[in-house]
C-alpha cells in the first residue's frame, strides 16, 4: 500500500526511512530523493513517526499487577 501516492512511497518503505532516522514527513521523502507535493500523506507519515518513537503511547508498558 502506498502511503504517498505522489511519490509512490510504500508504507513499508516509509517505515524503513523512519527506522534509519527520518523524523518528519519531509525527511521521509528526502530519504528516497523526493520532495513532498500535495501534503496528503503528511498526517499518516507523522502518525507512523509518532508510533515509532520510544516513548509513544503504543509502547507504554502495561501496569504491573500485585499478586
Ligand atoms: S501524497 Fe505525499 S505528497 Fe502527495
Amino acid at each position: 500500500m502506498f502511503v504517498c501516492n505522489c511519490n509512490a512511497i510504500r508504507e513499508i518503505e516509509a517505515g524503513t526511512a523512519i527506522k534509519t532516522g527520518a523524523r518528519d514527513w519531509v525527511q521521509v521523502h528526502a530519504h528516497f530523493g523526493h520532495a513532498p507535493c500535495c501534503g496528503k500523506c503528511a498526517p499518516e507519515i507523522m502518525a507512523m513517526i509518532s508510533s515509532a518513537e520510544p516513548n509513544s503511547s503504543s509502547e507504554t508498558p502495561l501496569p504491573m499487577t500485585m499478586s
